[in-house]
């Protein structure tokens, strides 16, 4: 959540931080700012809306300066509108901050300050932080730096700062805890941001910033990293493996299209490596010094939001059915706030697109506190959750921008297929002849993928029958029931139409009330073990009128005879059908929301990573 950009150096900052900001968009877009250092004082320029709002209106405004921090929000403290939006600015205006995360205990804090004469003109905790540090620096001996340090040991919650004082052009001042801050390093030139994105064009080396470390980033001393509690520490630069294309939405209309059609090569670039025909064998790197370790989990235990939960689930029943261990899949939000029972002999398994999710990462810290072992399925190389847990598995899905999770979902899902079939091979519950023939069929998804996005016109003729529906279904069954749910997921975030997802057996419990001519619902009813059951439900949806949309196995009669729109898939083993079938209902809320004329890339009220708990 909120996307921060901070540069030093010979180059025009303020293009620099701009150009940083739209690439960060996604993080947040209510509204931005850039403060810039010209000279001994620093202009601030703030505005409501998106990144293009600040640019319009900082057009014919002073924006040079070689040192810049900016700021993309997405709101928690107060209203989304100029004044809230960061920079927030000392009562002197001397110091600047932008700030991504929660100071939770701002409103004592803010109370001591008023009491000492502090002013402040926004409703954010931010100002609160900033107002901290200037009176630390102010009624002290301790110059800006220190200051900071001693603030932050002073306040509750999370946070990735970056700090600049109109009297040092010099020197930017960042620090985290719990909150991504990423630190570029170029030739007598720094950047700072809340991920690599918007530093890849400039230099390829970077200092991801531990919990609790504090920057001093000058042009004249170099880089020095502390904790707040005052050690020294050496930064360990490493060397970004990111491509510049893969930010670009490259001839697509939206990011979202561009990651639904980018699904063939990115589900092959997660087995690349990992998978060995000739050898029969599945080999996670990531997790080989503790492979076994994991064969004898008593059980796993997923946490997750969203999407990634949704990942979850169909994770669960892979690793049930083929390696034969208990899991549960825990919303990370409520499995932190209860007194899970964790013990050491317990897996933890975070999955996250971003790996920075607040209540994952959370999720993980109690569990670590409580002797499990953890694991991470991520796809940012370097982030927060790859760091903190014991082993993992990257996605390699490449940067996913749209908000709506697309091609992370199928990327999350290819290497919990690969985790439950290395973990059945080697326990002996699933037999040679099926390890082999998944590993062939695993291998086929990509081409098998490319033939469901041939359907692209026919499911955008089906979405302008159905757009101006206010409420949908989706119905699974089985494996396929967490694609009902993420089906839904997918229409309600980026087309706001209100939908459900039901296992399909469970609708006559309840949601089959709600069935007329008006509603659309979504089948999930490809030839697998539950295929007669499913078509009795689409049957029972028929007969009170409702409308039919099945994803079916090509070749399919029995659900074509019946459903009112058909899409079809190629035949696969029925373990991985969650890799084809999601793609079209993906691309259905797509164009769903296209005609809606909504923002796909950016929903109203979304962030792409929920850095706030
Ligand atoms: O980065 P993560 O995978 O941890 O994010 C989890 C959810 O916030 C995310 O999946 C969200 O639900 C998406 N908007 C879904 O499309």
């Amino acid at each position: 959540m909120c996307g921060i950009v901070a540069y030093i150096g010979p180059q025009n900052a303020y293009e620099i931080v701009i150009k940083g900001l739209q690439r960060l968009e996604y993080r947040g877009y209510d509204s931005s700012g850039v403060a810039i250092h010209n000279s001994k004082k620093v202009n601030v320029f703030k505005q409501k809306g998106k990144v293009q709002d600040l640019i319009d209106f900082a057009a014919n405004k002073d924006t040079k300066g070689k040192l810049a921090i900016g700021h993309t929000r997405w709101a928690t403290h107060g209203l989304p509108n100029d004044i809230n939006a960061h920079p927030h600015q000392s009562g002197d205006k001397k110091i600047s901050l932008v700030h991504n995360g929660i100071i939770e205990n701002y409103a004592i804090l803010k109370e001591e300050l008023e009491q000492r004469g502090h002013q402040f003109e926004s409703e954010t905790d931010t100002e609160v932080l900033v107002h901290l540090i200037e009176e630390i620096h102010k009624n002290s001996k301790y110059d800006l730096f220190d200051a900071v340090r001693i603030a932050l040991n002073e306040v509750i919650g999370a946070y990735a700062i970056v700090i600049i004082n109109s009297d040092n052009p010099n020197e930017l001042i960042a620090a985290r805890k719990s909150s991504p801050l990423v630190v570029g390093i170029g030739e007598e030139e720094y950047f700072c941001a809340s991920d690599a994105t918007p530093i890849i064009e400039y230099t390829k080396n970077v200092v991801y910033l531990e919990d609790g470390e504090i920057a001093q980033i000058s042009l004249t001393n170099g880089l020095k990293l502390k904790t707040i509690a005052n050690q020294e520490k050496t930064p360990y630069i490493q060397e970004l493996e990111m491509h510049l294309e893969a930010l670009e939405k490259g001839g697509y209309d939206h990011f979202m299209l561009k990651e639904i059609y980018e699904q063939p090569q990115s589900i092959k670039d997660s087995m690349r490596g990992r998978i060995s025909i000739s050898k029969s064998k599945v080999a996670l790197g990531g997790i080989l010094d503790y492979e076994e370790k994991l064969i004898n989990a008593k059980r796993l235990i997923f946490v997750a939001c969203g999407t990634s939960w949704h990942a979850g689930l169909v994770g669960e029943y892979l690793l049930e059915e083929i390696a034969r261990i208990p899991v549960e899949v825990e919303y990370a939000s409520e499995f932190r706030y209860r007194n899970p029972i964790i013990g050491e002999d317990d897996f933890v398994i975070a999955i996250s697109q971003s790996g920075e999710t607040a209540d994952t990462l959370a999720a993980l810290k109690l569990a670590k506190e409580r002797g499990a072992t953890l694991m991470g399925i991520c796809n940012v190389v370097g982030s927060s959750i790859s760091r903190e847990t014991d082993c993992g598995s990257y996605t390699h899905a490449g940067p996913e921008i749209g908000v709506a999770s697309t091609k992370a979902f199928t990327a999350q899902v290819t290497i919990l297929t690969l985790m439950a079939m290395m973990i059945g091979r080697r326990k002996g519950t699933i037999t040679n002849k099926r390890f082999n023939r998944l590993l062939v069929e695993m291998k086929a998804i990509p081409d098998k993928l490319k033939t469901v996005l041939k359907e692209n016109d026919l499911i955008e003729k089906i979405a302008k029958i159905y757009y101006q529906s206010t409420n949908a279904l989706y119905l699974g069954r089985g494996i396929n029931f967490p694609l009902a749910l993420e089906g839904a997921l997918k229409l309600k975030e980026i087309s706001y139409i209100h939908a459900e997802g039901y296992p399909a057996a469970e609708m006559k419990h309840g949601p089959i009330a709600l069935i007329d001519e008006e509603m659309p619902v979504f089948v999930i009813a490809t030839k697998d073990s539950s295929y007669e059951k499913i078509v009795s439900n689409i049957q029972e949806v028929k007969a009170r009128k409702g409308k039919i949309i099945a994803i079916v196995t090509q070749g399919d009669k029995e659900v074509k005879k019946i459903a009112d729109h058909y899409i079809e898939i190629p035949k696969c083993d029925e373990l991985l059908v969650p890799l084809l079938a999601t793609v079209p209902l993906q691309l259905l809320s797509y164009h769903i929301a296209l005609l809606r004329e909504c923002n796909v890339d950016q929903p109203r009220n979304l962030a792409k990573s929920v850095t706030v708990e």
